[in-house]
C-alpha cells in the first residue's frame, strides 16, 4: 500500500502511522500540528526517524486542495486515510470550524480522486458511532444490536451530521465511479495517546488517571452510561483491513464495527480491581456530552463486517485494560 495519512497527528493517526509503517508500507502523513507536537508527542518524530520517514512528515492544511494534490501526486498514493475532524464537543463549540474540517476537506479529496479516477484511490473514512442520534417518539433510543442498514442515523451533533452526510457523499461518489470509497462507523477508542475532544473522553480520562495512581476522580457521566468502546489497535488494523478488502466482496460503504459496550461502572470496576482505591464521582447529568451519549447505540451489530471482509476484534474488556495501564504508564516514563 502507498498510503497518505491526513491527519496523521491525532489519536487514531499517530497509532495507524505506527502500524502503516511496521507492517512495511509506505506512508506519507500530513497534520496541522508537527510530528512532535502530535498525541504521541516526541515519540512520534522518534518513530518516523527510525523508519527514515521523518521528511514524509507534512505540517499541512487538508482542507487546501492544492496541497493535498500534490502530496497525493508526490508519493503516488492509492489509498488515502480521511482522518481530520473536530470531534463531537468540540464540534458543537466551532461549527463553522467542524463543517469545514470534516466536510470539505473531504469532499476536497474526494474530487483529487475524481479527477484521477483511473487510479482507483482508496479513501478510508472513518465515521462514527455519533452518526446515530434519538430515534423520534423512541423513548431509551435504538435497541441493542443496532445494524449496519440501520436508516434511522438522525444524529444530535454537528459532527454526526458531517459523518452521515461523509458517509453519502463517499457513497455517491463510489457510486458514480469517481473514488473507491470505504468508511467504518468506530465506536469510542481506547489508547494510550489522549483522546481529541469527543463526548468518550470520560473513559480515555478514566483510564489515564488509574495508570497515574489518581484514586479519586471525577466524572462527567453517569455510572449507568452505556456505549460501545474499541482498543486502538483493534480499530487501526480495521481501517487497514478495510483497504485491503477484495471490491468484490463488498455489499456498501459503510460497516459498523463493534468490539465491547461496558458501562461507565463497569469500566470503574475492572479498573479498580486492578488499581486498590480507584473511585468515580459520578455526574447526576446535564453535562450536554451525557445528552449526545444517551442518543447513541449502546450495542452494535456488525455481521456485514465480520461477514464480507473478516473483522474481528481482538481485545476483549480486561486485556484491553491491562494492555492501555501498561502503555499509558510506559509511555509516562519516556517523557
Ligand atoms: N477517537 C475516537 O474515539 C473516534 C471515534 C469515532 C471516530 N473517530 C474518527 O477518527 C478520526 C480521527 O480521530 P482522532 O480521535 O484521531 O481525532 P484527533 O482530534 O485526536 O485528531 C485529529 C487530527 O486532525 C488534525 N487536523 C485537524 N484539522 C486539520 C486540517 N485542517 N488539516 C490537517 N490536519 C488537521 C488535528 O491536528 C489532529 O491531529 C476522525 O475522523 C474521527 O471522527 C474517532
Amino acid at each position: 500500500m502507498r498510503a497518505l495519512v491526513l491527519g496523521a497527528g491525532g489519536q487514531v493517526g499517530t497509532d495507524l502511522v505506527r502500524f502503516l509503517l511496521g507492517s512495511g508500507h509506505a506512508v506519507a502523513m500530513a497534520d496541522l500540528r508537527p510530528a512532535a507536537a502530535s498525541a504521541a508527542g516526541p515519540a512520534m518524530a522518534a518513530l518516523l526517524d527510525r523508519y527514515g520517514a521523518g521528511d514524509r512528515w507534512h505540517t499541512a492544511d487538508a482542507t487546501d486542495a492544492t496541497v493535498v494534490a500534490r502530496l497525493v501526486d508526490r508519493y503516488e498514493a492509492d489509498t488515502i486515510f480521511h482522518l481530520p475532524a473536530l470531534l463531537s464537543a468540540t464540534g458543537e463549540r466551532d461549527p463553522e470550524r467542524c463543517w469545514a474540517v470534516n466536510m470539505e476537506s473531504l469532499r476536497g479529496v474526494l474530487d483529487l480522486c475524481r479527477a484521477r479516477s483511473s487510479r482507483s484511490i482508496k479513501v478510508i473514512f472513518p465515521s462514527s458511532i455519533a452518526a446515530f442520534g434519538p430515534l423520534p417518539g423512541v423513548p431509551g433510543g435504538y435497541p441493542d444490536g443496532v445494524a449496519s442498514n440501520e436508516i434511522g442515523l438522525l444524529p444530535s451533533t454537528l459532527y454526526g451530521v458531517t459523518k452521515v452526510a461523509g458517509e453519502l457523499l463517499g457513497a455517491w461518489y463510489a457510486h458514480r465511479g469517481w473514488a473507491d470509497f470505504r468508511s467504518v462507523r468506530f465506536p469510542g477508542l481506547l489508547s494510550a495517546a489522549p483522546p481529541g475532544g469527543g463526548s468518550t473522553d470520560f473513559a480515555n480520562e478514566m483510564l489515564f488517571a488509574a495508570a497515574r495512581g489518581e484514586t479519586s476522580i471525577q466524572t462527567f457521566v453517569r455510572a449507568d452510561t452505556r456505549v460501545p468502546f474499541m482498543h486502538m489497535d483493534d480499530a487501526v488494523r480495521a481501517l487497514v483491513e478495510l483497504a485491503q478488502a477484495p471490491a468484490a466482496g463488498l455489499t456498501r460503504r459503510a460497516f459498523n464495527i463493534a468490539a465491547i459496550s461496558p458501562s461507565a461502572e463497569e469500566l470503574a470496576a475492572a479498573l479498580a480491581r486492578r488499581v486498590p482505591g480507584f473511585t468515580v464521582r459520578w455526574s447526576a447529568g446535564g453535562d450536554p456530552r451525557q445528552g449526545f451519549l444517551d442518543s447513541w447505540p449502546r450495542v452494535l451489530d456488525d455481521a456485514p463486517a465480520r461477514e464480507e471482509w473478516g473483522w474481528h476484534h481482538q481485545f476483549d474488556l480486561d486485556r484491553l485494560i491491562d494492555d492501555l495501564l501498561g502503555a499509558i504508564r510506559s509511555a509516562d516514563a519516556h517523557r
